[in-house]
């Protein structure tokens, strides 16, 4: 069974439909990139995987362990989240509450889970740092830690590498594709079509016209090779 399938969704804020149509399948394992202009939808397609914004229509289907709420989530950056006045283990550690009910207080094993994945983003030694004054490469690092401290399963990633330079955004790529291959399946959102089709496994463009494969049909499609060759033009002009 897949871990998630859409069949016919439409997405949107109470009746503004911003993406209608949507028919994808997330098998484990997969990576899978979201690319599309700005406002095509791609942010709000996560919050509705999330179930922050419920569907305008048609069916989401997923499988036990993301009706339990095993997603990491790694929202898209905002100004307050940049300023958060809080130390990183704190950050990390309120990755643990899940999708569960409001806890008061962290277990042990939540401690222990939260040590567990700053030592697998190496910031362990950043733990009592405040989140506000490290770089944005870190920032995103503690962001990574802390959703991998909510699922063994799926991770949701708006955006993770924008705004850092490019040997940092070269990492969190790295970092990303060895989660994947440890198992964690992967939907991300991101500007960059050549690194989602250098990374992912399947591609959904959200656009006038949607298209949903693996990276070598999309490679092939003809909005695939539009957009691959303007990169392209960008990279070399
Ligand atoms: N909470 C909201 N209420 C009403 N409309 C919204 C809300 N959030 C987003 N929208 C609208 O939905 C559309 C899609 O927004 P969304 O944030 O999903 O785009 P996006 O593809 O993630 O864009 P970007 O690449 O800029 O992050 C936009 O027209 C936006 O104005
Ligand atoms: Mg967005």
């Amino acid at each position: 069974m897949s871990l998630l399938e859409l069949k016919d969704v439409s997405l949107g804020y109470d009746s503004q439909i911003v993406v209608e149509n949507l028919n994808f399948k997330v098998n484990k394992g997969d990576y899978l990139c979201i690319v599309g202009e700005n406002g095509s939808g791609k942010t709000t397609l996560m919050k509705t995987l999330l179930k922050l914004t419920p569907p305008l229509a048609g069916v989401i289907i997923r499988d036990d362990d993301l009706k339990k709420g095993e997603i990491g989530y790694l929202p898209q950056q905002t100004l307050v989240q940049k300023d958060f006045p809080a130390s990183v283990k704190e950050i990390v550690l309120s990755g643990c509450q899940g999708g569960k009910k409001f806890k008061p207080f962290y277990t042990k094993e939540d401690k222990k889970n939260a040590e567990k994945n700053m030592k697998r983003m190496d910031i362990l030694d950043l733990q009592n740092e405040c989140y506000k004054d490290l770089s944005g490469g870190q920032k995103q690092r503690v962001l990574l830690a802390r959703a991998l401290c909510a699922t063994k399963s799926i991770l949701l990633l708006d955006e993770p590498v924008s705004g850092l330079d490019p040997m940092v955004t070269m990492g969190m790529y790295e970092l990303i594709a060895k989660l994947n291959k440890e198992g964690l399946t992967v939907i991300m959102i991101s500007h960059d079509i050549s690194a989602s089709v250098k990374y992912a496994s399947h591609i959904l463009h959200i656009s006038k016209k949607i298209f949903f494969g693996t990276k070598e049909e999309y490679i092939q499609s003809d909005i695939g090779k539009f957009f691959l060759m303007s990169e392209g033009g960008k990279e070399n002009a």
